[in-house]
């Protein structure tokens, strides 16, 4: 496989022609400006970055934080046509590797580039984890990952639910075949079912090819059914049969084809719950609910908030302190997006210290201000944006059960919900009747 690098350069010529030179050794793609270039680095994932320096609205010192932030095991070149010195030194200082002086020859940003691609390790991601109960779900992944049993992963937004499912796959005999992802909330309604089972050509219109679902495309590995708990009720039944029989029929098709798919389905929903209110097909619950892992939320495992911050800041290879201040700043927050939130905190912090030493003062001002924040306000209602959605509605729960007294049916009324459901939820919350 070719080695693929990202060009950043608002001259249209200039990202011709390298595209010209590089196309026959590399794998290229050239954008025009930084914004772009960082969008489309997230999927493109490039081996090696050609950032020029003279780019509209930022210029490439500036955006080079944000670069080095987002891909911190990828070489990133300075190219400029007003070089200075000075320039030049900034560059390296933040984190640059090289730095090209326009015009160049073709040969040399060659060289350049095959001397710094491919030198530095890209590091696979790994489940981090010191709490007790992380190192008992790590064990639990380990155990389970070489079967071919279904796992349903559960957890709050940001909990690490894709990095369990891509090292169940890591760690099964099925890694050299395909890992194929599925975001159930992302395809429309309509397109959910050609696009898992595929459809033949005449199928439906617009259908004027035979094209393969996504059970087709993971035939051998490992098929991810992410955010589950959003597939149309009416598509439940058929992924059930095809979970029991494993095969299907493609959109319009009669003839069977028959899969070996190894699933794992995440959900950020309570499936318990979305059965009880008839959301979810209890069947395919059960069906799926074979081997399940819930992350629990980061406020639940704060052991694991510093080992996290470290193990992110490890990443940027820069001196960094993380004074008693500062860590009892990030263990003290309670982290809504959980270790998404953390992972970008940490960029963050990154890029505001410009390449320099990182300290208490890049911790971003949200973080310092919203532990005073909800620390002072954690009992009143009317602050909603510091409550998450758990802590109120089990606030609204306590209100009802207050205002009727504790009778149920009428704070169930109160609430415009069953009386099943709210008992259901106590018991969640742990509301003493
Ligand atoms: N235990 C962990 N150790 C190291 N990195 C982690 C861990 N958990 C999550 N991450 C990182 O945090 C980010 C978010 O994780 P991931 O995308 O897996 O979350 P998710 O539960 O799928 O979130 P969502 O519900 O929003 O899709 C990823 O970059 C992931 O690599
Ligand atoms: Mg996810």
């Amino acid at each position: 496989m070719l080695h693929k690098v990202l060009i950043i350069d608002d001259e249209k010529n200039m990202r011709w022609i390298l595209e010209e030179a590089l196309k026959n050794e590399f794998e290229v793609k050239s954008v025009e400006n930084g914004e772009l270039g960082l969008e489309i680095s997230q999927s493109f994932q490039p081996d090696l970055i050609l950032l020029d320096d003279q780019l509209p609205r930022k210029n490439g010192l500036e955006l080079l934080p944000a670069f080095l932030a987002q891909n911190p095991d990828v070489p990133i070149i300075m190219m400029t046509a007003y070089a200075t010195v000075e320039n030049a030194v900034k560059a390296i200082k933040i984190g640059a590797v090289d730095y090209l002086t326009k015009p160049f020859h073709l040969n040399q940003i060659k060289e350049v580039i095959k001397r710094n691609i491919g030198t530095q390790v890209k590091q696979q991601p790994v489940i981090i984890g010191e709490s007790k109960i992380m190192k008992e779900i790590i064990q639990q992944i380990r155990l389970v990952a070489p079967t071919d049993s279904t796992v349903l992963v559960s957890g709050e937004s940001g909990t690490g639910k894709e990095l369990v499912a891509k090292e169940l796959h890591q760690k099964s005999n099925r890694k050299d075949q395909p890992f194929v992802t599925v975001n159930c909330a992302a395809i429309p309604e309509n397109l959910m079912e050609s696009e898992l089972f595929g459809h033949v050509k005449g199928a439906f219109t617009g259908a004027v090819s035979n094209k393969k679902g996504f059970f087709q495309l993971a035939n051998g590995g490992t098929l991810f059914l992410d955010e589950i708990g959003e597939m149309p009720y009416y598509l439940q039944a058929k992924l059930l049969r095809v979970l029991q029989e494993k095969s299907f029929y493609p959109v319009g098709s009669d003839t069977p084809i028959s899969v070996d798919v190894r699933i794992v389905a995440a959900t950020n929903r309570d499936l318990h719950e979305e059965v009880e209110l008839g959301n979810f097909r209890m069947d395919l619950f059960y069906r799926l609910n074979v081997f399940p892992i819930h992350l629990p939320p980061l406020r639940k495992r704060k052991e694991d908030i510093l080992t996290l911050a470290h193990h992110f800041l490890d990443r940027y290879k820069r001196p960094y302190q993380l004074d008693e201040e500062t860590k009892t700043l990030l263990t003290s927050y309670e982290w809504p997006g959980n270790i998404r939130e953390l992972q970008n905190c940490m960029e963050r912090m990154f890029i505001l210290s410009q390449g320099g030493e990182i300290t208490k003062e890049h911790v971003p001002p949200e973080i310092k201000n919203k532990i005073t924040h909800s620390h002072a306000s954690f009992n009143k209602p009317a602050d909603e944006a510091s409550l998450n959605l758990e802590e109120h509605e089990r606030e609204l729960i306590e209100n009802a059960l207050m205002k009727t007294k504790g009778n149920q049916s009428q704070a169930a009324k109160l609430l415009g919900i069953t009386r099943y459901t709210l008992l259901y939820r106590m018991k969640k919350y742990q509301i003493l009747k």
